[in-house]
């Protein structure tokens, strides 16, 4: 059973899987690839994987098989609030514009429709590649917080994935803390109910805001194309497909929105994918995509005006995502934060994101060499799926051969605060901070850290680090390891801090 299977075999494997689910597996993942269809193959109950293989070539597998299939070769990576500028632009901007544009819709027929009553006012938003539920109950969530009198309104959140085992996660409504690594802690307090085990479940009030439904993309003519979406969120999805895929996914989800709707990936889709049929709009820290009046195609240059005046200066279409080249980081193998969709992704071997602000702090940087790529990626997926105990020992592995890379002894620390050994926790960061003295997130969770443990005098100690190196930075420089969170952002939850818990 635990044969090796050969290139020839992957190569043809690696086919079949396009031509039925679009799913893409460069070479640099056939590592991982192997591993996975030896699960896949156990699952499917076959002992033989030269069986498995035939059959797997031959068959035309029903939608059961397909989805299990999928489990296995897919990542369900994902956490609340991930990348929280996009967030930002969505209770900042967009929602704000929304909510306008359709008060003045209501307003210009409200000789036909009765203007008081639930229901006339309708959002519709889709999330498509939701995983186990963490990225459309942080949009019901940004909904709750940014609508007044919400009651009013009827709200869609669609929520999609080809992954069963994730759809029925996300219908149960219930996390540990990795799911809320990076996300403010307001969202885990206001928004979540505390059970036993640091298991927290989503309150009934956003839970039934969502609706989940198993759907594979590359099935895209199940859906309706009416039109009717005011926003798609795609995110850390189409990094798995074809480019023949992309496009014609891209495609479909431009027919589903409706005219100004709007089209969301993650920022590190941004540089190696070009959507021609949206305009590229900029909003701090974050690219999001529209679609023209009209359903026109807008050309995405720069002369182009902005096409809605939201007062501010930084909304407006930006230049075409020019490719870039990586630049060899040889001192630091793992980055962490941000290896693990990106090693997944057939595009450029890059970390660097050609929209941020030539101020960014974060360096252009390469995907770390494979068998490094895939050892992080390992403790990740492990991390993810749960197997908390075994992700730390293949962490420890990893850190015995890379000694001096803080994003490591960074990771461990997270493994070890879901672990709830935080103590261990804090001397597995202090070690991160030794090697690189920098490292502005091991202070800032070191002060996370301290403050939970009612320690002020530590806490403002490494809060006061971070804000000095900070203090280097402009506000909307993105910090690197920190998926996505700008200088402003930690700066104000320091500050917030600092006022309300750390006055002593
Ligand atoms: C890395 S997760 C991203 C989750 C979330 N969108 C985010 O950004 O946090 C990728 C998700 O895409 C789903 N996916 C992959 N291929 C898919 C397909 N063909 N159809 C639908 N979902 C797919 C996977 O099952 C997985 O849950």
């Amino acid at each position: 059973m635990n044969r090796d299977l050969t290139d020839i075999e992957l190569s043809m494997v690696c086919e079949v899987i396009a031509s039925r689910m679009g799913l893409h597996f460069p070479v640099e993942r056939w590592a991982m690839l192997r591993r996975n269809l030896v699960l896949a193959a156990r699952e499917f109950g076959f002992h033989d994987m030269d069986r498995f293989i035939q059959w797997l070539l031959s068959a035309s597998l029903n939608r059961e098989q397909m989805e299990i299939l999928a489990a296995h070769l897919t990542i369900s990576e994902t956490y609340f609030w991930r990348e929280p500028q996009v967030f930002e632009a969505l209770t900042n901007f967009i929602l704000p514009e929304l909510i306008r544009s359709k008060d003045k819709e209501i307003e210009e027929r409200s000789d036909k429709i009765p203007r008081s009553g639930k229901g006339v006012k309708s959002i519709r938003i889709w999330s498509a590649g939701c995983s186990t539920g963490e990225e459309p109950y942080s949009i019901a969530i940004a909904l709750h917080k940014t609508i007044p009198e919400i009651g009013d309104w009827n709200i869609t959140i669609m929520a999609t994935d080809i992954n069963p085992r994730a759809i029925s996660k996300a219908m149960n409504g219930t996390y540990g803390a990795w799911s809320f690594r990076n996300s403010p802690a307001w969202l885990k307090s206001n928004y979540f109910l505390h059970k036993e085990d640091r298991q927290y479940e989503i309150i009934p009030e956003i839970k039934k805001m969502v609706t989940f439904t198993c759907l594979s993309l590359a099935e895209m003519s199940a859906i309706s194309n009416a039109n009717i979406m005011d926003i798609i969120f795609c995110r850390n999805v189409l990094m798995y497909f074809t480019p023949d895929w992309i496009s014609k996914i891209a495609n479909s989800f431009f027919q589903e929105l409706a005219e100004d709707g709007w089209f969301v990936v993650s920022s590190c889709e941004l540089s190696f994918q070009v959507f021609p049929q949206f305009t590229a709009v900029n909003f701090p820290g974050a690219v999001l995509y529209r679609k023209g009046k009209n359903g026109s195609v807008h050309s995405l240059s720069a002369e182009a005006t902005p096409m809605v005046d939201f007062n501010t200066s930084t909304f407006q279409p930006v230049q075409p995502v020019q490719p870039v080249q990586p630049v060899q980081l040889p001192s630091n193998p793992f980055n962490p934060a941000r290896t693990n969709d990106v090693i997944q992704s057939g595009g450029p071997s890059t970390l660097f994101n050609p929209l941020q602000s030539s101020s960014t702090l974060q360096q252009p940087q390469t995907i770390p060499e494979e068998t490094s790529a895939n050892k992080i990626f390992s403790v990740r997926l492990l991390a993810d799926q749960g197997h908390l105990e075994e992700a730390l020992s293949t962490c420890n592995g990893a850190i015995a051969c890379y000694k001096l890379s803080p994003g490591l002894y960074f990771l461990r620390a997270s493994i070890l605060q879901e672990l709830g050994k935080s103590s261990e926790a804090i001397v597995s960061l202090k070690q991160a901070i030794y090697i690189d003295p920098e490292y502005i997130m091991g202070h800032f969770t070191l002060g996370n850290l301290f403050i939970r443990q009612g320690n002020t005098r530590n806490a403002k100690r490494y809060f006061k680090n971070v804000l000095d190196l900070l203090s280097r930075y402009a506000n909307d420089d993105i910090l690197p390891e920190s998926e996505g969170l700008s200088v402003k952002y930690i700066r104000e939850i320091i500050l917030s801090n600092m006022q309300t818990q750390l006055t002593k």
